[in-house]
Formats: C-alpha cells, structure tokens, sequence
C-alpha cells in the first residue's frame, strides 16, 4: 500500500497525538531490518474533503499509524497492510463501527489507549448513537474496561438522550417558550402543555436525594436530562448558592480560567465552552429572568446554564438536533438583515468559530450546505462581525450587554514567531476595533485561557526548538451600547 494515499483520520484513529518515542522507537528498528506486521487500513466512500464542501473516496488507517511514520521517516514508500472489510464502506453509516475497530485494535498492542483516550472514544460513540445500539456491555468489551466505567463515563449522554417530551416541554417553558409555540412542536394541545408545565416537581427530586439517590440516577428515573434536573434541583436558590451546589468557585478577578468543561452541562461539541464562564457571565450581568440571546449555540452549554441559573434564553444556529428542540435553525447572513430573535435580549453571549478553527467539523455538523463562517475568507469573516455587530446594535436595547469571545488567529503553524505574517493575523484588537466601529462600547476584557494541556510534551518541545509562539489566550469582550450606530 502507498502511505501517500492513506489518511490519518482523527476522529477514527483515537489517540490524540502520535508518540514521538514509538515513532523514533519503530524508525530504529526498522533501520535495523526489524519486520512489522502488517498495518489495517479502510477503504471508505462518502468521506468529507477537507473543506467539507463534497465528499470522496479515501483509505483511512484503523490501526497502525505510527509504523507507518516510522516508514515515511525512512524514506520508505510503501507499507503491508491488510484491509478490514471488503467491498469499501460508506464511512458517513460506518463511524462508529470503524471508530470501534480502530480503538479495539489499539487496546491490544503498541501504545496502549490511555483511560482518556477510552472515555473520548466511548463518548464520541454514545453521542452518535442516539438508538443505544451499542450497549454499555458491547463498549466495556471492545474497550477493556468494566461496565460501571463505561457508565460513569457517558451516564450523561444517555440520560440527555433518554429524555422524554415532558422534560422537552418543561425546558422549553422555563427557557421562556411560550405555550402556544411550544404546543405547535411537540404536537400537543396547549391545555395539555400547560398541564405538564404546573405539574414540575421538585419535592420529588429532594425525596430522592434524601434516600441516597445521586443525580444521575434521579435524571434517569424521571427520563429527563441532567441540566433540567439540576435546575429543577436548584430552583429558587440564589446565584450564589447555586455555584456552591454545582460545586463551582466563583471567580472575584477579571482572570476566568477553567481546567475543564463540566460534562453536566452543554453536549460534546468542536469548540465547546465551559458551563461556567457563561454561569460567572451571567452572574456579573444578568439578572434572573433576563432574556440572554444565544446565535451560535452550538452544543446548548448557554441554554443548559441559562435554565440552572433561571435566565431566560433564545438560541440559533446552522448545526441543530431533535434532542434540543430549544436551538432553532438559524443562518445568519447580516446581508439579509433578518434578525428571528422574538424579544430584545439583555444578554447577547456569541461564541462563534474562531476563524478558520474547527472549520471542518462544523462544515460536517450543518444541517444544509449553508456555509459557516469559519468558511470565509479573512475579509469576509471581519466584514460578518461588522455587519453581526452592526445588526445586534439595532435590534438591542439601549441596556443591551454584548459578551463576545474570540481568540487571536496568527498564523503561526510552522512559522516562528518572528516571522509569522501579520496580515495574515487576526486578533483580538480587530475585533475591539469592530465594536467601537458599529456603536459598541468595550466595558470589559476578561481572561478566559484554554489549557496548554492539550499538547504533548513532544509536540511542546518541536515549538520551542522553532520559536514558535503557541497561543492559548481566549478572551470575552464585554460590550454596553453607546448610541445609534451610521453604519448600515
Ligand atoms: C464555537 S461554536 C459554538 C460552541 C458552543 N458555545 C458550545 O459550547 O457548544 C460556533 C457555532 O457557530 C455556528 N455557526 C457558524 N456560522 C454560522 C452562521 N452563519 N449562522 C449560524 N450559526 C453559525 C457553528 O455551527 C457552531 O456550532
């Protein structure tokens, strides 16, 4: 087989970043004339091109990736392997299955799976795999681990998934639906609809905490999801009394820095954020009952946190799915002017792609071929935010708070720092510059770091040995209106 016509691909090939010392390791014995078994690839058809605009035919690797570094090092062209399956796949029906293979083979040689490596392959599975197909049994044995780890590790997908259309109709009511709306999704009469809304309990939930019951388990039992739970758990609480429940520290500084996303909270999402840099967003400026809009909403971490904190909330994007009827489809095109927000919002919280980031995976995430804006060219992607900024301008109220997050984009891949390309750039100062240009003026700049974590020491060290200068700043602007903005 050509290594040049394989592809790595990374949702299949489950471990996060190639080891350098396997791959040195491999060269060495192959310098040596050592022989390799051979390695297992796929032939798939209906495989996403990079861009995401077509598909295509690829061979993608299931197991054996780093010998065939070690070959490419050595300047060896081609490499034996075995194919899996036979005729090709379409790989867009077999993911998981292909995802499971690739892992199974993984556990029983080489570089073994770490225990994260596991839970990232059984919550990819669990996520696409809304019918349960694959049992918590099937995965603990493709996995090699117990069933019990299995369950800890995707309870709260399940739950998520399980959820019934009473939990649907009471999340929607509380996110501030009304029930006329909410009746006309769900097929039900609006008597019925508010029927369910008034018989919510939360007396039960406190009954089954007190007879040892834990949250998983009460989500479970009542087949809602966890956030619903816990926000009907927490109901009536303070702000501050909920951070403690939900066992999060409130932040006192402009430095909101969070090791990881609360599972709880949001699902598995490219570019997810964490629950709680929008709990301490809407702590400092909202109130409870605040209308907070959403446009990009992605996983639905702002409507998970909006219903904990009893915020109400309105979200929209390219990318939505039954199990969370509270996202609508919404494209947004400044050009068109079209604004489906119903009531104008106190919060508006945009989280959108930064740049070109994660520009595949949302590609692949969109219900129709509507492009997302990590799609765009560098001017057109400045010329959204001029004109999105330009838009929530006008259709805010003069107390409107704009919470905006992005990152600098530097094109710094390969290139040193000294001589990466500046035009190529864009950063946080454009994006200051934009909102002082369409009528907004920035009150805040709060620190919310990604963790450098993400990055092996291997690929740490390759930076440091080029100059290159990483970047892992993420920051959230917080904007107040001015006064009516002439760019139109
Ligand atoms: C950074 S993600 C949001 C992540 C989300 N806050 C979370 O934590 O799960 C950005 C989202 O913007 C959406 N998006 C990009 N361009 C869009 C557009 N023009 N209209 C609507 N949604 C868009 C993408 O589908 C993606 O889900």
């Amino acid at each position: 087989m050509k290594i040049s016509d394989l592809t790595w691909d990374e949702f299949i090939y489950p471990r996060g970043a190639k080891s350098r010392q396997t791959i040195t390791a491999y060269a060495e014995a192959l310098e040596i004339g050592a022989q390799f078994p051979p390695i297992k690839i796929q032939r798939v058809f209906n495989y996403p091109v990079a861009d995401g605009s077509k598909t295509t035919r690829a061979t993608i690797i299931l197991d054996g990736n780093h010998r065939c570094e070690a070959f490419r090092e050595k300047g060896i062209e081609e490499i034996p392997a075995v194919e899996w399956k036979e005729p090709p796949l379409d790989y867009e029906k077999n993911r998981i299955p292909l995802l499971l293979e690739s892992a199974q083979s993984n556990i029983l040689h080489g570089d073994r799976l770490t225990a994260n490596d596991k839970k990232q392959v059984a919550r990819d599975i669990a996520a696409t795999d809304p019918e349960c197909t694959y049992t918590e049994d099937a995965l603990a044995q493709k996995l090699g681990v117990t069933r019990q780890t299995i369950n800890t590790w995707i309870s709260d997908i399940r739950a998520r998934q399980k959820t019934n259309r009473k939990s649907i109709i009471i999340r929607l009511s509380r996110l501030g639906w009304a029930q006329e709306k909410i009746a006309e999704i769900t097929g039900m009469t609006q008597g019925r609809v508010a029927q369910i809304i008034n018989k919510a309990n939360i007396c039960e939930i406190n009954n089954l905490l007190k007879k040892g019951h834990n949250m998983d388990y009460i989500a479970a039992h009542y087949q809602m999801d966890l956030a619903l739970t816990w926000a009907l758990r927490l109901q009536g609480k303070t702000d501050q009394e909920k951070f403690k429940a939900l066992g999060w520290g409130l932040r006192t500084w402009d430095q909101w820095n969070f090791n990881e996303c609360d599972d709880r909270f949001g699902d598995a999402w490219p570019g997810r954020i964490p629950a709680q840099l929008i709990a301490h967003t809407l702590y400092y400026f909202t109130k409870p009952n605040d209308l907070v809009l959403d446009p990009m909403a992605g996983g639905g971490v702002v409507p998970d946190t909006c219903l904990l904190f009893e915020r109400k909330c309105q979200a929209f994007d390219l990318a939505t799915r039954d199990n969370r009827p509270e996202i609508e489809y919404h494209h947004w095109d400044p050009k068109r002017e079209t604004w489906p927000v119903t009531r104008k919002p106190d919060l508006i919280f945009f989280d959108p792609p930064y740049y070109t980031k994660k520009k595949k995976e949302y590609e692949q995430k969109a219900n129709t071929d509507t492009l997302s804006i990590s799609s765009y060219s560098r001017k057109d992607y400045k010329q959204f935010f001029k004109e999105f900024f330009t838009l929530a301008h006008k259709n805010a109220k003069p107390a409107t708070t704009l919470a905006s997050l992005n990152a600098d984009w530097r094109d710094f891949e390969s290139t040193p720092a000294a001589k990466e390309k500046s035009d190529n750039a864009i950063t946080l100062f454009d994006y200051h510059r934009l909102l002082s240009e369409t009528g907004w003026k920035t009150t805040h700049r709060i620190e919310c770091p990604l963790s450098s974590e993400r990055l092996t020491g291997n690929q740490v060290q390759r930076m440091q040995n080029k100059r290159i200068l990483g970047t892992i700043g993420r920051t959230l602007l917080i904007a107040k209106r001015v006064r009516e903005t002439g760019v139109h």
